[in-house]
């Protein structure tokens, strides 16, 4: 067998067999097939698709390719979430401290930005000292004497999607049903989940644009799971605009502190509390959905969830006063507040439009050796269907290169769209 026959059997548009896609994995995990070899079976899988049992034999090839975690010596149930990536979504850097402290021990991989999605990893990053590449002991010990873990995937688990992941944010091969659920499903697999609740993106900021192809991607991704005999939950959630306000690493950040703070905006804490709701079910821990809310709930008001975080973050080497005072997070050298140039009802803040822009400040990577700029992104004032007056704040924009900032003001000015009449609010879930 080789490489390249595999890329042109999938090329031409022929299913690949289980032993193609192992070698493939394989010799793509060991180094043997180059970047540039990866990069073009990716783009073939992108522009062809795989069938449900090739995309569970890629599942499962990458979910092998590393070591496969056992967590049962460590916690009686591990209970795991993930997103398939949005804008401003920084929803597992409330919800992990969240559950964690409702007693539901927690220890999640996740990724870097993906094309205009940002990505945890690089969000945590901004606070000083913070590590995301645990040993796999040093995995397993942290959720054993902490309850809870936010780390990356240079710990030997599903290596075959660290390499590919990093390739396909910049060789245009993101947005695949089969590559998303591939990727998605090995790291929950590997990390040793028995139970994950899957937040699907859909929308103009969502690699899944429409709810059709975002359901295609939640049952696709279900089907994985109970076929490798885990328990999973998809949620279909909105993201045409972005979550929350907060779009760039330390601004979300910022946002999430806030959040476990009792404050934060309120879509995002909703947000949060229902995926935080759905996990406590999972674990044993809520009954119903109504008493994981509530469990959640308290858990921000009484502190506890705040204090998690900062376990969290001293854990992983992290500058726990920043948490504490997140005034001591860098600030950005120009920030600029842009003003509605019109009143009318906000009928769009298209979330791609945010996300490109914020990569084109610095926030995510144009190429993988990009260094990512922890201070720039945006503050989104407005929500769709909020009644904005002609010169009140409508975003704010946090740039360290004006070249940039004026890029920048002009994108995220056209991602808004207002309308003259009452617009409906979007929902958060459609499912
Ligand atoms: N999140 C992942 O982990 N992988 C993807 O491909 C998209 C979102």
């Amino acid at each position: 067998m080789r490489a390249v026959d595999i890329i042109i059997k999938k090329r031409d548009q022929q299913e690949l067999s289980r032993e193609e896609i192992e070698f493939f994995v394989n010799g793509f995990t060991s180094g043997e097939f180059p970047d540039y070899q990866a990069s073009a079976f990716a783009m073939a899988i992108m522009l062809n698709g795989m069938s449900p049992q090739e995309t569970t034999d890629l599942t499962l090839a990458m979910a092998h390719s590393g070591q496969m975690l056992d967590l049962s010596d460590v916690v009686d149930l591990a209970v795991d979430k993930h997103s398939s990536g949005g804008v401003g979504d920084k929803t597992s850097l409330a919800v992990l401290p969240i559950v964690a402290a409702c007693g539901l021990p927690v220890g999640k991989m996740s990724g870097r930005g993906l094309g205009f999605s940002g990505g945890t990893l690089d969000k945590l990053e901004s606070i000083p000292g913070y590590r995301v590449d645990l040993t796999t002991e040093a995995f397993k010990k942290q959720l054993k004497d902490k309850g809870v873990v936010l780390a990356g995937q240079s710990l030997d688990l599903a290596p075959a999607d660290g390499k590919l992941y990093s390739l396909r944010d910049v060789t245009g091969t993101v947005p695949s049903i089969p590559l998303i659920a591939s990727s998605i499903m090995c790291k929950k697999l590997a990390a040793g989940a028995q139970a994950v609740v899957l937040d699907v993106k859909t929308g103009l900021g969502a690699f899944m644009e429409t709810l059709d192809d975002a359901r295609v991607l939640a049952d696709l991704m279900t089907d994985i799971g109970k076929l490798a005999g885990r328990e999973v939950v998809a949620l279909l959630s909105d993201m045409n605009q972005p979550l929350g306000h907060a779009v760039g690493n330390s601004l979300e950040v910022v946002e999430a502190i806030d959040t476990l703070k009792d404050g934060g905006p309120e879509d995002f804490r909703e947000h949060c509390l229902h995926v935080c709701a759905h996990m406590l079910v999972l674990g044993k821990l809520a009954s119903d959905l109504e008493e994981g809310r509530t469990k959640a709930k308290n858990a921000i008001a009484e502190g506890s969830a705040l204090e998690k975080f900062r376990v969290l973050v001293q854990a992983q080497g992290g500058d726990v006063s920043f948490v504490d005072d997140p005034t001591k997070f860098p600030r950005a050298k120009f920030v600029e507040v842009v003003k509605a140039p019109r009143h009318g009802s906000i009928s769009q803040v298209n979330a791609r439009g945010v996300g490109e822009a914020a990569v084109t400040l610095g926030a995510g990577r144009a190429k993988k050796s990009d260094l990512v700029d922890h201070a720039v992104g945006f503050i989104v004032h407005t929500k769709v269907g909020d009644q904005v007056d002609e010169g009140a704040p409508l975003f704010t924009i946090h740039a360290n290169d004006e070249k940039k900032l004026a890029e920048a003001r002009q994108a995220v000015l056209a991602a808004h769209s207002f309308s003259e009449g009452v617009v409906k609010p979007l929902p958060l879930f459609y499912s």
